[in-house]
C-alpha cells in the first residue's frame, strides 16, 4: 500500500522522521490544550481504562469520544491494559484480517480476565453481536457504534453488576455527542459532521455496523470547531463515511460546500480536511471552493475501487468510468493543483484480466498522488459475499502486487517532479538522529526537511524540495 498519503493518525505517528518519543504529549483532556480539560474537574476514582482502536480515522476519532466520556465518569486512562479495570477494543470489521486480529487479542484474556471488564466496540461488536459472548465468554460489554449515545447507561449497568450489557440498536437517527473528547493527535483534531451510510456496495460491511446516514447540526460542528481554534488547533478534519453526502439538518440547512466555507471561515483555522467523499456525491462546487479558499486543502481522496464499469456496475457504486473520470477532470482544470488518492479492491468476484487492465489503465489516466489498495474479502452481510465467479487467492495476489508496483512507479516519476518546489509544512514529528525535522503540506505529503532552527512541532515552516522519493519527499526550511 503507497504510504504517502495515508490518512490515518497511525500515518502521523508513523512518519518516517517522527518517532513517538520525538513527538509532544497528547492535546488530551488532562493537558493545557483545553480548558475543559484539567484532571481536577474529574471525578476522582481508582478506577482506570484502557482503550485499544483498530481501524480508519472515524474509530480513531470515536475512540477519543469513549475515552472522554469514560474520563468524564471519573476513569482514569492506562497504557497497559493489565493495569486496567476496564479494557476495551474499538474494532473494525471490514476485512477478515481486521476481524481475525481483533479475535486473536480477545483471546489473550482468556484465563486473565478475571476482575476486569472486557469489552467489545465497533464494527465488529455490531456485526457478530452476541455471537462474540459465545466466541469470547470472558467479554461483558459488546457495543456498536450507532449505539454509543448508550455507552454511558451501559457502563452504569457493568458497574451495578451487570454479567452481560449489549448495545446494538441500529434505527437511530441521533450521532455520538460528547460533552468531552480526548485528543490524541495535537496538531490535526478530528471532527465527525455524519455518521453512517445510506449506500449498499455490494462488498462493504459498514451500512450494516454503522447504521443509517445522519448528519450532525451545523452549529454544534461550528460551536466545536470554533472550540478546537481556541485550543490551538488551526487543523481540522471533517469525517464521514461518505463526508460529501452531509445535510445540515437545522433548519439553516447547510450543504456540504456550505459547511466547508464556515469551517474555514473560523478564525485561527487554517487547513480544512475532509475524508472520505463518495463519487456520486462529488461536484463542481466542490472544487470550486479548494479554489476559491486557501485554508481548504488542496487533496482529494476520492475511492473509485475498480477502473472497469462492469465491476463498478457489480460492486453498486452508482457511477461508471466515464463518470468517475469527469470529475477527475473537473479537478485538473481548478486553479490549484489539487492531490488525488483513492482507494482500489482488486480481485472483486468476476473481476477478468480486462476489467484489472481497466484499472491499472486508469490510475495512468488519472494520476494519484497515493492509493490505497486491498484484495477482496467477502464479508458477512454484504451482497457480494454469494456471488459467482471468486477470483482465485494467488490471482488476488498478483493484480494486487502489479498495482502497487504500477502505483510506485507513477508516484516516483509525481514526486521527481516536486524537486524544486516550496510547499507549506505543518511540522508534526522530529528525528534529531537525522537531524530532522518531518511535516505535512497542505496536499498531504510528507516532507523530512533540515533546519538550523530549533522547536518546530506545531508550527508552520516554508520548505524547499531537494529530493524525492515514491512515498516521501526530502527538503530545506527556507530562511
Ligand atoms: N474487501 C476489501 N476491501 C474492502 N473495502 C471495503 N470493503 C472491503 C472488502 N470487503 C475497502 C474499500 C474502502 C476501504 C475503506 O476499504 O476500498 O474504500
Ligand atoms: Fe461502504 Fe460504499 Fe458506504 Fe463507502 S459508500 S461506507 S464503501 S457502503
Amino acid at each position: 500500500m503507497a504510504k504517502l498519503f495515508d490518512v490515518g493518525l497511525e500515518a502521523l505517528a508513523g512518519a518516517p522522521a517522527a518517532t513517538a518519543a520525538d513527538r509532544p504529549a497528547a492535546a488530551t483532556v488532562e493537558n493545557a490544550f483545553s480548558p475543559l480539560s484539567s484532571a481536577a474537574e474529574f471525578p476522582p476514582s481508582n478506577k482506570s481504562f484502557y482503550l485499544e482502536t483498530f481501524g480508519c480515522q472515524m474509530n480513531v476519532h470515536d475512540s477519543e469520544k469513549v475515552a472522554g466520556v469514560l474520563l468524564q465518569r471519573g476513569y482514569r486512562s492506562v497504557e497497559d491494559p493489565a493495569h486496567a479495570d476496564l479494557v476495551l477494543y474499538n474494532t473494525c470489521s471490514i476485512r477478515e484480517k481486521a476481524a481475525q486480529k481483533v479475535f486473536a487479542r480477545l483471546g489473550d484474556w482468556k484465563t486473565l480476565s478475571a476482575g476486569k471488564i472486557i469489552g467489545v466496540l465497533g464494527c465488529l461488536a455490531q456485526q457478530e453481536g452476541e455471537e462474540i459472548f459465545e466466541r469470547a465468554p470472558w467479554v461483558s460489554l459488546v457495543c456498536g457504534s450507532a449505539s454509543y449515545r448508550r455507552l454511558p447507561e451501559l457502563v452504569d449497568e457493568l458497574e451495578a453488576g451487570g454479567r452481560r450489557v449489549m448495545g446494538l440498536d441500529l434505527d437511530t437517527d441521533e450521532t455520538f455527542e460528547t460533552e468531552i473528547t480526548r485528543r490524541d493527535n495535537p496538531f490535526r483534531a478530528y471532527l465527525t459532521i455524519i455518521e453512517g451510510c445510506d449506500y449498499s456496495c455490494a462488498y462493504c460491511v459498514v451500512p450494516h455496523t454503522r447504521g443509517p446516514e445522519r448528519s450532525r447540526l451545523s452549529e454544534s460542528i461550528l460551536a466545536d470547531v470554533r472550540r478546537l481554534a481556541d485550543w490551538g488547533y488551526t487543523e481540522i478534519q471533517l469525517l464521514g463515511q461518505t463526508v460529501n453526502s452531509y445535510r445540515d439538518p437545522s433548519p439553516r440547512g447547510l450543504s456540504f460546500v456550505d459547511l466547508l466555507r464556515a469551517v474555514a471561515d473560523v478564525q485561527g483555522i487554517r487547513r480544512v480536511r475532509f475524508t472520505t467523499s463518495h463519487p456520486n456525491n462529488f461536484h463542481r462546487g466542490i472544487v470550486e471552493a479548494i479554489d476559491e479558499v486557501p485554508a481548504l486543502c488542496d487533496h482529494i481522496h476520492l475511492p473509485v475501487q475498480s477502473g472497469s464499469t462492469p465491476v463498478l456496475r457489480a460492486m453498486r457504486r452508482t457511477y461508471s468510468r466515464e463518470e468517475y473520470l469527469e470529475k477527475i477532470s473537473w479537478v485538473r482544470e481548478a486553479k490549484r493543483s489539487i492531490s488525488m488518492t483513492t482507494d482500489i479492491i482488486v480481485g472483486f468476484p468476476g473481476e477478468r484480466d480486462r476489467d484489472f487492465e481497466d484499472t491499472l489503465s486508469l490510475l495512468e489516466t488519472v494520476g494519484y498522488d497515493g492509493v490505497f489498495s486491498f484484495k477482496y474479502s467477502p464479508r458477512p452481510n454484504t451482497t457480494a459475499r454469494d456471488m459467482p465467479d471468486a477470483v482465485p487467492e494467488e490471482e488476488k495476489s498478483s493484480r494486487l502486487a502489479v498495482l502497487q508496483e504500477r502505483q510506485r512507479q507513477i508516484q516516483i516519476a509525481r514526486n521527481e517532479k516536486l524537486v524544486g518546489s516550496d510547499f507549506e509544512v505543518l511540522v508534526d514529528g522530529h528525528h534529531p538522529a537525522r537531524s530532522q525535522w518531518a511535516g505535512r503540506t497542505s496536499s498531504n505529503r510528507i516532507i523530512n526537511f533540515s533546519t538550523p532552527h530549533q522547536n518546530l512541532l506545531g508550527q508552520y515552516a516554508q520548505v524547499r524540495v531537494t529530493r524525492s522519493g515514491p512515498n516521501s519527499l526530502v527538503g530545506e526550511q527556507l530562511p
